[in-house]
């Protein structure tokens, strides 16, 4: 069995999960002022460390969630509900944890523009400019996109929210540990963190915001996490979270280097057994270990279907009721119901070798000739 969908979720690391076991035995509260809650706060502030490090944020900056989908609720709703009405700029390929919440605040009165991307998946600066208004009060727009792996021109917004008040979101889920991500050069005030994107485990993830930027808590409790995260926190999970950060710091080059190898490799190895296989989205700007791919004349969940005991692949489509609705960011990005329908999603991670790619691009081959 191959694993090729790291987009979806990563395994854990052997670093990991001693780290997560180790965080098992501070069971203390951390709220606590005895022994055991100060060990478990010790856990808790290094982890906050070195995810500030691995962003070049500072400690006090990080407030550790429940995920992802958590971390965009409160970067979004809670930045939000400062106002009473406002506009909000997004993009139509966000996760749905940043378009439901984008939902619930239209819900509520605010003004939504979601831009569309270009026929390479890219969200263009101008648009971003061109739509600004003066009651523009939030933009969230991805770092890279999960199903593409196309990264977004986050600088180059960045550099236009200098001139305006609105502040600036970016989920940056999928690129975190893959390529550089450090919130002063790109320029963001609120940035996504998602530990099992990165080697860590699920159900753990952290918000950055930048200091002098306020937000309205989601949920209300005690005054945990400086009073925007009630709930006691996972010390496991956090220590999880803060080594699998560690790791992505001190790997970054090799790993990026070895991805980069790896699926470029794999993707030759299809091109010339598949002839016809197309690329979706930029090839430039892509996540290392990303290919969304197109094999017309093919049903993408039938492939999935056809490899799932030989060659773990997602399709970007979902079956409703036993019928298959295309992936809403390929269409965004222009493709037709049948070439949306088609294509499938492979990502790679730092555990696949060079072997395993001539292995699953043959593999697939064989599949598709079947079909
Ligand atoms: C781009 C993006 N944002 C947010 C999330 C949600 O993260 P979580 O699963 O931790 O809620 C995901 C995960 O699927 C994602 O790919």
């Amino acid at each position: 069995m191959i694993y090729l969908d790291n987009n979806a979720t990563t395994p854990i690391d052997p670093e990991v999960k001693e780290a997560i076991i180790k965080g098992l035995e501070s069971f203390g509260n951390p709220s606590s002022v005895h022994i055991f809650g100060r060990k478990a706060r010790e856990v808790i502030e290094s982890s906050r460390a070195k995810v500030a490090g691995l962003i070049n944020a500072s400690d006090e900056e990080v407030f550790f969630t429940s995920g992802g989908t958590e971390a965009n609720n409160m970067a979004i709703i809670g930045y939000c509900l400062n106002f009473g009405k406002g506009h909000i700029i997004s993009s139509l390929i966000e996760h749905p944890s940043v378009l439901q919440p984008l939902s619930y605040l239209q819900e509520l009165g605010f003004s939504i523009t979601l831009l569309k991307p270009d026929s390479e998946g890219i969200i263009s600066p101008e648009d971003v400019q061109r739509t600004l208004r003066p009651d523009t009060i939030l933009v969230t727009i991805m770092h890279a996109n999960n199903e593409t792996g196309v990264i977004q021109p986050i600088e180059e917004i960045g550099e236009i929210l200098k001139g305006h008040d609105a502040v600036f979101h970016t989920d940056a889920a999928q690129s975190i540990g893959k390529i550089e991500v450090d919130v002063n050069a790109m320029g963001v005030d609120l940035l996504t963190v998602v530990s099992h994107k990165f080697y860590g485990p699920k159900g753990i993830g952290a918000l950055y915001v930048r200091k002098g930027i306020r937000l309205r808590r989601i949920l209300h409790g005690a005054g945990h996490e400086r009073g925007l995260r009630p709930g006691t926190e996972n010390t496991p999970l956090i220590a999880g979270l803060g080594k699998a950060a560690e790791i992505a710091r001190r790997d970054h080059g090799k790993r990026k280097e070895h991805l980069k190898e790896i699926t470029e490799t794999l993707f030759e190895e299809l091109q010339k057994l598949i002839p016809g296989t197309k690329l979706n989205g930029s090839y430039i700007k892509r996540l290392p270990n990303t290919l969304n791919l197109r094999f017309s004349g093919i049903e993408a969940h039938k492939l999935v279907e056809a490899l799932s005991e030989q060659v773990a692949i997602s399709a970007g489509s979902a079956c409703h009721e036993g019928k298959y609705t295309p992936s809403d960011v390929l269409i965004s990005m222009g493709l037709d119901t049948e070439d949306a329908l088609s294509s499938v999603r492979i990502s790679t991670g730092k555990d696949n070798t060079m072997e395993e790619m001539k292995e699953a691009a043959w593999l697939i081959s064989e599949a598709i000739k079947k079909l």
